[in-house]
């Protein structure tokens, strides 16, 4: 066996304490603290462009699953387990912090294992402070409320893709019969007799508001139905951990989800679907810069709108085992257009990327943003690298050019932060990315995988 280290407190106070079950392995117990995220707020990322990606990439587990699990492990007084846990991520980072407020246990070990326990919930409050920095952290409320019977959680307010409200997460645990007010900016939430089922129909599909309320539902008292639900992968994925945690839920992935309330959940070990998002962000790059990648761990099936439209534009993917291999060679991609939907659609989180490799496509593409009212942020800065794009409401049209330049660009979001690393790659000259702290929030190790398959980049 490798050798044991000692788990040590990790900066920023978030605890990490050996764990142990009575009759756990030594390995079990070898847990240290995972790497520290690098970024501050004046890191750069320096990109020098012009060359194809050939080699393997590792996908991480996804960020927007296992946020998600973190959160879950609020509903047992006993240990959540998690494996291929994207440990390095800034967001990941950040639940931990709020959840070790909360009085959750948590120790991570480099190698993507997580334990969560949340044996006593000591505090029940989510700071502004905290949950500032990260939105996600919202979905605290409903297992909170579930286990705990009070919650007060800052409301995360407005992001750079717009006003994004939490009105659904709120009205949902109300009709469960959560009473709850927003006093100082706090969403002040009190089921003192626990929560009841409800049948819930979303006005409008939200993932998160469907994971709080799937959560919430495993304690509540009867059966929820949700419908017009998520169904996004990671859902599915949340949804299986929660039922190897001894929920009963029925119909993930599709529009409707019963969930039959239980008196309590226990400790289970679960593996992170792979993340989806990353996995089409290096498909983008390949198909900007031509070459032959072979993303290890990761699936096409849950990426159809995704490949359909790659292989209208002239790329070759296929899955091979639990691989999938990516390759464009000679020709330009060719223009489509596109339009953002919630799962089984495009993907918003995928619209940066596409665009950026739609700049230098043969003829023109049009991309529609159907969820967030302000996700073409990266326009500008695309266009001062020598793209034609122009934005009419929520639509872009994108004509291709023969070439983008390198220039100093600003990141505005992670997923707009990361369409300008793959810009860079094919620019000439040298691309400088400022405020990239966006990027480790939500991409692992980019800057290594990117390099081992050829990629001239850096961070400065
Ligand atoms: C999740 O955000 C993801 N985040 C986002 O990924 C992703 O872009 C989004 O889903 C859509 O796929 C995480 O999983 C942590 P929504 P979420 O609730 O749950 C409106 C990334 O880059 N809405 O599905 O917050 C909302 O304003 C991030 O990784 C309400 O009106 O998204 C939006 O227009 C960014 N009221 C739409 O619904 C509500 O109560 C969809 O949002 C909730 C949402």
């Amino acid at each position: 066996m490798s050798k044991t280290k000692k788990a040590e407190p990790l900066k920023n106070d978030i605890r990490v304490e050996e764990w142990a079950e009575p009759n756990e392995t030594a390995q079990t117990i070898e847990l240290v603290q995972a790497p520290e995220v690098k970024s501050s707020g004046l890191d750069k990322m320096r990109v020098r462009g012009g060359n194809a990606l050939n080699g393997e990439i590792r996908i991480s587990g996804a960020k927007n699953a296992a946020l998600k699990h973190m959160c879950a492990a609020i509903l047992s007084d006993q240990p959540l387990q998690l494996q291929n846990m994207p440990v390095g991520l800034g967001d990941v980072r950040t639940l931990a912090q709020v959840l070790s407020h909360l009085g959750v246990r948590i120790a991570m070990r480099s190698d993507g294992v997580a334990v969560l326990h949340a044996r006593e919930i000591t505090n029940s409050v989510a700071p502004y402070d905290l949950v500032r920095k990260m939105r996600a952290s919202v979905l605290v409320l409903g297992p909170l409320l579930a286990r705990h019977g009070h919650a007060e959680v800052s409301l995360p307010g407005g992001c750079a893709l717009g006003t994004r409200p939490v009105d659904l997460h709120i009205n949902g645990l109300r009709a469960m019969g959560a009473e709850i007010e927003i006093e100082n900016g706090y969403i002040k939430a009190e089921a003192s007799n626990g929560l009841h089922s409800a049948e819930i129909m979303f006005p409008k599909v939200s993932v998160g508001a469907t994971e709080n309320l799937m959560m919430a539902a495993t304690l509540a008292k009867g059966t929820t139905v949700l419908s017009n639900a998520a169904r996004e992968p990671e859902i599915v994925d949340q949804g299986e951990a929660l039922i190897k945690m001894g929920a009963r839920i029925d119909g993930l992935g599709t529009p409707e989800i019963k969930i039959e309330g239980v008196a309590s959940l226990h400790g289970a070990t679960h593996s992170v679907v792979p993340d989806r998002i990353e996995t089409g962000t290096y498909m983008c790059a390949v198909g900007l810069t031509g070459g032959e990648v072979r993303l290890k761990n990761t699936r096409t099936d849950f990426l159809s709108a995704l490949i359909g439209l790659l292989h209208e534009a002239g790329m070759d993917i296929k899955q091979d085992g639990a691989d999938v291999v990516v390759k464009r060679n000679g020709a330009k991609i060719r223009g489509v257009d596109l339009m953002t939907e919630p799962y089984p659609g495009f993907p918003t989180d995928l619209q940066a990327q596409f665009m950026t490799m739609l700049t230098l496509c043969d003829g023109a593409g049009m991309i529609n943003e159907t969820i967030f009212e302000n996700r073409f942020m990266h326009v500008p800065e695309l266009n001062r690298m020598g793209a034609d794009i122009r934005v009419q409401g929520n639509a872009a049209i994108i004509r291709g050019v023969d070439k983008l330049e390198g220039a100093e660009v600003m990141a505005t979001d992670l997923r707009a932060s990361v369409a300008l690393i793959l810009a860079g790659l094919v620019a000439e000259g040298e691309t400088t990315v400022n405020r990239i702290y966006h990027l480790d929030r939500g991409y692992e190790n980019i800057v290594e995988k990117l390099t081992s398959v050829g990629a001239d980049i850096e961070r400065i």
